[in-house]
């Protein structure tokens, strides 16, 4: 059961919670979004109900080829995100499209069915972030998702470790959930070595309910190549 304050001035103070909460719609109907969330009918929390499709269609919009998410959980953000990389797939013919995600709890049966049903491209795996390296994959990523333990200690490990395991050119995506709440140290501090001018990074904080943090690998950027895609 989670709660969400509502940003309006009637709902300024009211904690909205619901045992389970795809329950939310019944109080506050958003049919775009309730067809979006059929696909997947988890108990999907509040605090991130906007998080999935919001990924997806991130992932979308660059064309990710390869994702991996730091902390799946049970699956909710990584439905999304997996969905996204094989849709690219389809779209653009790429063969070796995946979703990567690692937990220290392992993978739920349910997670396991949803993408075995799909047919979803993915390599999940049982790990402790901490025994993460650049080279765990064997490859760089599009996009790397952080929504693991969010002490500063675990924040800053994994973005100094998995860094250079992200694509360079404006191409490669560090995403960090809870920048806005849990994870607001460690996002600081990267913000910090950042301005410090150890990584060459664009950086943005949307200013959601926790926090989006987007930080952008600018490395072998061209400033002046033209970015339109053919
Ligand atoms: C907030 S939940 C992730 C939610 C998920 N991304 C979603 O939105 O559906 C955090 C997850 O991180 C995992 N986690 C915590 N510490 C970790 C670590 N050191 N390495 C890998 N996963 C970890 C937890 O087991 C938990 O499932």
């Amino acid at each position: 059961m989670v709660g969400a304050l509502m940003k309006t001035p009637e709902f300024a103070n009211k904690l909205i919670t619901h045992e389970k909460d795809i329950e939310y719609f019944n109080d506050f109907s958003a049919p775009l979004m309730e067809l979006i969330h059929s696909t997947h009918y988890t108990n999907i929390n509040s605090t991130i109900a906007f998080f999935g499709p919001m990924l997806y269609f991130f992932v979308r919009s660059i064309g990710a080829e390869q994702v991996l998410e730091i902390g799946h959980a049970e699956g909710y953000t990584s439905w999304y995100l997996a969905n996204a990389v094989k849709d690219n797939a389809t779209r653009f013919q790429m063969a070796g499209n995946k979703y990567h995600g690692i937990d220290i709890i392992g993978q739920k049966p349910s997670m396991v069915e949803g993408f075995e049903k799909h047919n979803l491209p993915s390599d999940i795996r049982c790990m402790d972030s901490m025994d993460l390296t650049p080279e765990t994959f064997g490859k760089t990523f599009d996009v790397i998702f952080q929504d693991g333990n969010h002490d500063t200690e675990h924040v800053i490990k994994e973005f100094e470790t998995m860094w250079p395991a992200l694509k360079e050119g404006g191409k490669g995506y560090w995403l960090m959930h809870d920048v806005m709440g849990p994870a607001e140290d460690g996002y600081k501090a990267i913000r910090q070595l950042i301005k410090d001018g150890k990584y060459n990074a664009e950086y943005v904080a949307i200013d959601c309910v926790y926090g989006l943090g987007i930080i952008r690998k600018m490395d072998n950027f061209d400033l002046n190549a033209s970015h339109w895609s053919e």
